[in-house]
């Protein structure tokens, strides 16, 4: 610690008192405050005069009148020393003088001393601030030379020590002006030199320092916080003036398309800013999109259609709260982008249908154009047709197409296209069109009628009514209308000698064919007719088909008996030998029926005989022969009627009457058949029976030559007799008169009902000898 010898510094005052003899003198020191312990401050002893050594016999004492007890005595030499730290500041707070008294007590005599004590300040105390931190709130809009005062600092210590001046901590904006208050002590004020700007700098700090006059000097601080209130000075401003965004076409409402962003420096109301239209927005863009006015987000409130608009302009202005704002205002540029939301347009210019079914390939059915309101690939369109039908498309230029034929067409097959055309553009996803050409064919008359049947085959019953119908026949075009529209004629001809149109005649509208007269099987067994079905096309087409009638035979002929020849018109006589045996055949019975088939197939039954038991009639041959032997005792005229009965439903008859003489005569002997003798001459008077089985045959002419050559039948078959038929032969002319031939032409003529048959070939019979 660094001392300083008070001595120097007592002063010696004697003070006379008429008060009190016994105060004898008043002595004075003065040291400084803050002395360690032991301190010298005066040899008191010495400074009264009085006798060192006998201070402790005359009882030296000191009585302080502090209440402690700063300062002590050494009764050995006499010297007063800081017995206890002494604080100025503690002892006389502000006071600028500080002292404080001591009694000085000897006795023998008894005498009393006055010491004052003075404490000198030292500058142990710095200057502090109230706070350490003071606020000022200063408006940004406050004039240069406004003053604000700012707290003082306070020194404990006095005088020189205590505060002296003040500081401020360098800035731009605030000096200080230290002044004197009466009291002498000082104060500062804030000075506003240039202007804030609470958006440049919302907050200043500074560092105000008081300094005392103390040596050494001693400062305290405190840190003075400046707070620029907001003036509504700014306007809001945008990051930019002018936004570009891409927005795709058909955003859904509600997307956001920008968020504008201004930003105004003020703050409270008057930074707070509301966005808007701005005035002179079009209404088409009112209408397409909205403005949050507290976020500034741009919204898609309509529907943003590519095709309408590209683009468009939004002009948005933006103001804040606070008094007298100020809008400002920017530009938002919105580039729609395309999207795929148009289907391609299929526009048929041209259709030529129907086209004729004989258009030679390449024939033009329609020209197409296609377009796609999108741009870019999602407005390129691509057609196609299917491959199956007999058209191609071919692309004249960009988006226009031609349908045209590329094969021959055929109403028949297929009267009607529907061509479905598909336009597809290039978006992802692609879009497409279908649409659907109907190219109807027209008729050309290019098919002939067609019957159903490649022929016809009639079987009518002889004795037809005429007029009856013989049968219909029906043809079919597969043209249409005109082309299709069928008439039947019958093509000219003749049948045995006549003209067909005598014997038949056909409706043309429908086909029915009727017979003009009534035929005769006997006459006419068959004919043919060639129907011509012709439609009414131009060139007309027509078509043939042969008609076959075959007239059916009736059992309308009675069997007629040849032989033996009635002698005149009554009976037949014949004679029988009386020697003859039993079984001699008398005569045969021959009869024709000019019918056919059963209708011609004879029986013979006795009718009526003299003599019942004498003469047999052979059912199926017409033999008579003889029973029994002849006696004497028979007449020698017997008469036999014969009845003849063909197998006709119901059967005609016819009957013969024979009268046979018994003679006495000897008898020439008749050949027999199965005799030996039989010779081939007499195979005349037979009647054969010939089976013959046809299978499968289709030939039309048969010669059975029946062993040993001499008789010669043809059997004329039609294609159809194999199938179907019962051959009934006959010799050409069933006249008696042509017998004596060994060549017999015999012609065979079908009849119904037997596939494999027996015909019989009846020979003419010889007459019986
Ligand atoms: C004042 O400035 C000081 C120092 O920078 C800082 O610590 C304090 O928080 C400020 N006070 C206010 C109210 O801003
Ligand atoms: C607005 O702009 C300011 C300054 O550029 C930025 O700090 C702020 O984050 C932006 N706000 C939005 C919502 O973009
Ligand atoms: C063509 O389309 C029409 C109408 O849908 C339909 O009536 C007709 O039957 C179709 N023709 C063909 C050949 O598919
Ligand atoms: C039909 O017959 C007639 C006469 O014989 C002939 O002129 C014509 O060419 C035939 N028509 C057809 C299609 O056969
Ligand atoms: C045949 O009859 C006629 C009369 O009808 C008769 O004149 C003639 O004599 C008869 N002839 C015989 C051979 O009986
Ligand atoms: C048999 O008759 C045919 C025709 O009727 C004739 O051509 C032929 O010469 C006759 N034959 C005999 C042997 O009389």
């Amino acid at each position: 610690m660094d001392l300083r010898r008070a001595g120097g510094l007592c002063l010696w005052t004697w003070l006379a008192t008429c008060l009190l003899d016994l105060v004898l003198a008043q002595i004075r020191y003065s040291i400084p405050e803050e002395l360690e312990h032991g301190a010298f401050v005066g040899n008191i002893a010495e400074d009264l005069g009085l006798d060192v050594d006998r201070l402790t016999a005359r009882r030296f004492r000191i009585v302080s009148g502090a209440r402690r007890q700063y300062l002590e005595v050494n009764l050995e030499n006499g010297v007063l020393f800081v017995n206890e730290r002494i604080d100025r500041e503690e002892l006389c707070e502000q006071n600028p003088s500080c002292s404080f008294h001591l009694q000085v007590v000897v006795e023998n005599p008894l005498e009393l001393y006055r010491v004052e004590v003075e404490i000198l300040d030292v500058n142990d105390n710095s200057p502090s601030f109230p706070w350490s931190e003071f606020n000022l709130d200063i408006s940004e809009s406050a004039v240069p030379g406004s003053r604000f005062p700012l707290e003082s600092a306070q020194d404990a210590d006095v005088g020189e020590n205590s505060v002296s001046s003040y500081l401020l901590s360098v800035n731009g904006h605030f000096v200080i002006d230290v002044q004197t208050r009466s009291d002498g002590s000082k104060f500062a004020e804030l000075i506003l030199e240039t202007p804030l700007d609470r958006e440049r700098q919302k907050l200043h700090q500074m560092v105000l320092t008081a300094v005392d006059g103390g040596s050494p000097e001693r400062s305290g601080t405190t840190q003075v916080n400046v707070t620029v209130l907001d003036a509504n000075d700014n306007a809001p401003v945008f990051d930019q003036s002018f936004y570009r965004v891409r927005l795709p076409e058909n955003a859904p409402k509600g997307t956001v398309v920008i968020r504008l962003n201004a930003s105004d420096l003020d703050e409270g109301p008057n930074g707070d800013i509301t966005y808007s239209f701005s005035g002179h927005a079009p209404v088409k863009v009112r209408e397409l999109f909205a403005v949050d006015s507290r976020t500034g987000e741009i919204k898609v409130k309509g529907l943003v259609d590519y095709e309408k608009a590209r683009m468009h302009e939004i002009y948005v202005q933006a103001k804040d709260k606070g008094p007298s704002g100020v809008a400002v205002h920017c530009k938002v540029l919105v580039s729609v982008l395309d999207v795929n939301d148009n289907l391609p347009e299929v526009i048929l210019t041209s259709v030529s249908t129907p086209v004729q079914e004989d258009a030679p390939p390449g024939t033009v059915i329609a020209v197409i154009s296609v377009m796609d309101l999108d741009s870019g690939e999602n407005g390129n369109v691509d057609c196609e047709i299917p491959h199956h039908v007999p058209f191609q498309l071919h692309s004249s230029f960009r988006n226009y197409y031609t349908l045209v034929t590329c094969d021959f067409l055929d109403r028949e097959t297929v009267p009607e296209y529907n061509v479905t055309l598909t336009a597809r553009d290039m978006g992802t996803p692609p879009l497409f069109t279908r649409k659907t050409i109907a190219v109807q064919v027209s008729d050309v008359n290019d098919n002939a009628p067609r019957f159903k049947q490649p022929s016809y085959t009639v079987y009518l019953m002889e004795n037809n009514a005429p007029g009856a119908a013989l049968c219909s026949l029906s043809a079919h075009d597969t043209d249409s209308d005109q082309n299709a529209f069928l008439s039947y004629s019958i093509l000219d001809g003749s049948i045995q000698g006549m003209p067909v149109s005598t014997y038949v005649s056909i409706n043309s509208d429908n086909g029915n064919v009727y017979a003009l007269r009534s035929f005769d099987h006997e006459q006419l067994r068959n004919f043919q007719i060639v129907v011509q079905a012709r439609d009414a096309g131009f060139p007309p087409m027509a078509s043939n088909v042969t008609v076959s009638v075959f007239v059916l035979d009736q059992n309308d002929n009675v069997p007629i008996v040849v032989s033996p020849a009635p002698q005149n018109g009554s009976a037949a006589a014949e004679t029988v030998p009386r020697s003859v045996d039993a079984g001699y055949l008398v005569t045969k019975i021959t009869a024709l029926d000019a019918d056919s088939g059963q209708n011609s197939r004879l029986f013979y039954q006795v009718l009526q005989a003299s003599d019942p038991t004498l003469f047999s009639v052979a059912l199926y041959t017409g033999e008579i022969r003889t029973v029994r032997r002849l006696t004497e005792k028979d007449a020698a005229r017997q008469a036999l009627v014969v009845l003849v009965k063909d197998n006709g439903q119901p059967s005609l008859t016819a009957t013969a009457s024979i009268i046979l003489s018994l003679v006495d005569s000897a008898p020439e002997l008749a050949p027999d058949l199965g005799d030996p003798a039989f010779g081939p001459e007499d195979s005349a008077s037979l009647t054969l029976y010939l089976i013959v089985s046809l299978e499968g045959t289709k030939k039309s002419n048969l010669d059975i030559q029946i062993a040993p050559g001499k008789y010669c039948y043809k059997l004329c078959l039609t294609p159809e007799s194999s199938k179907s038929d019962f051959m009934f032969l006959k010799p050409y002319s069933p006249s008696a008169s042509t017998v004596r031939n060994n060549t017999k032409r015999v012609t065979a003529q079908p009849a119904r009902g037997v596939r494999s048959g027996a015909w019989r070939i009846t020979g003419p019979l010889p007459p019986m000898r």
